[in-house]
């Protein structure tokens, strides 16, 4: 333990381990990056409304490359892409799609989108993805598609739910857009074979200045589909002129040559953030994992994390015996926050019971591991782990021993 594990809690009046909440720090802009976008401004081709070796194309190449899949289309963000996705892929009204129960509100959002209705799996308690039992369970003759998600910048059980999606005749839309960089046994998280969606906003482990998405696919015929419905509806023929004829509706979803060119020069660097990012995190969580009641995010065999979010669990019915489940949770975040550790909750309830999806969902409540999982942690997320935070992560460390070493005192509500 820290010299500093001892010392007077800061929410008690003692000196924080760090002397303000950690500040937000990403996306960090290089001079490259700021060439590449005035690059652009200066070449004063904006959109991708046509075909031609935009930054935008460039952008698609560098990404399907960097993946080894056929294709890849940008598109205006992480949430249009799943809609398009789904919409390449025949998904329509009436349609039943099944997506985690924890997951960000726009994965759901895309379902409705496109008319369809989201119907919730329960999550695996230790990687916090998609549970293929709980898929399993949440087929009907109605699913037409299966969206798991790399959640946090971990891999779903991508095999097993690809196995049970096809053997239902569904297709598989993989919502990668926190796991830039993630791996499943060696394949790229997109890579799958399925068509997979990435978000580049710019909280993302790869960010644009702005909004942003990618989609990939081998199938030459969805990603077809993907560039009329980014446009219009359009027909885009490589080397010739817009004809403004619309074959089918369409949106106007496309991606900004400036957003492209900022990720495609981000791109160039992606490699080494993310290794660094694994070196930091690791250091990070290797000092953590003997604290009693404290499950660190853990990366299982075969599977390589990519570090989008940081979400601890605490047994805080053990270490908090007299208080309500959110009372500890808001106790224990309160003293991290006040050592200088931006502790927040990622998803405040489970899918279905956000206000705005409510009325949708028809199912019995199946979803007691998210729930819990929601109930009982907490997260440190990618803007605060940037590839230089290993020193950061460090005093992140020392602030959390110390909140452990002084559980007694926070639990007599000593502190107020
Ligand atoms: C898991 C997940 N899916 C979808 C999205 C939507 O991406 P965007 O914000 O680019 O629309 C996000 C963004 O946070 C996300 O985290």
């Amino acid at each position: 333990m820290n010299a500093e594990g001892g010392g007077e809690l800061a929410l008690a009046g003692g000196k924080p381990v760090l002397p303000s909440l950690a500040p937000v720090d990403w996306p960090r802009t290089t001079d490259a990056d700021r060439a590449a976008v005035l690059a652009v401004l200066e070449s004063n081709v904006f959109v991708s409304d046509r075909a031609g070796l935009t930054a935008v194309e460039r952008l698609e190449r560098s990404w399907a490359e960097f993946l080894g899949v056929r294709r890849c289309v940008g598109v205006s963000n992480g949430t249009t892409a799943i809609e398009l996705a789904l919409l390449a892929h025949g998904v329509g009204p009436g349609d039943e799609v099944v997506v985690p129960a924890l997951t960000f509100v726009g994965t759901a959002m895309a379902v409705t989108h496109v008319g369809a209705t989201p119907v919730y799996a329960d999550v695996d308690p230790v990687t916090f993805t998609m549970s293929p039992r709980s898929l399993s369970a949440a087929f009907t003759e109605r699913t037409k598609a299966v969206i798991p998600v790399h959640l946090h910048g971990l891999s779903a059980d991508i095999a097993a739910i690809t196995d049970l999606a096809r053997s239902r005749g569904c297709a598989v839309i993989e919502d990668a857009a926190q796991a830039h960089g993630a791996r499943y046994h060696g394949v790229p998280c997109g890579a799958f074979g399925n068509t997979a969606t990435f978000s580049l906003q710019m909280t993302k482990n790869l960010p644009t200045c702005g909004e942003g998405g990618l989609v990939v696919t081998n199938d030459d015929s969805v990603a077809d589909s993907l560039v009329q419905l980014r446009q219009f509806g359009e027909l885009i023929r490589p080397d010739q002129p817009r004809r403004y004829v619309s074959h089918r509706l369409g949106f106007n979803a496309k991606l900004s040559n400036v957003q492209a060119a900022y990720t495609g020069s981000q791109l160039e660097r992606f490699p080494a953030y993310h290794a660094a990012r694994r070196k930091n995190v690791a250091a990070f969580l290797a000092r953590l994992g003997n604290l009693p009641g404290l499950v660190c995010p853990s990366e299982p065999e075969g599977y390589e994390h990519a570090w989008h979010i940081l979400r601890f669990v605490v047994d805080l019915d053990r270490l908090f015996p007299d208080l309500s489940t959110a009372a500890a949770r808001t106790l224990l975040m309160r003293a991290l926050r006040a050592e200088g550790v931006p502790a927040t909750r990622y998803q405040m309830m489970p899918l279905a019971d956000q206000p705005a999806l409510r009325s949708l969902c028809q199912q019995e409540p199946a979803w007691p591991v998210t729930q819990d999982v929601i109930d009982r942690s907490f997260t440190i997320q990618q803007r605060h782990l940037p590839p230089d935070a290993g020193p950061l992560l460090q005093r992140f460390a020392d602030a959390i021993e110390k909140v452990w070493s002084n559980l007694a005192v926070l639990e007599k509500g000593a502190v107020s």
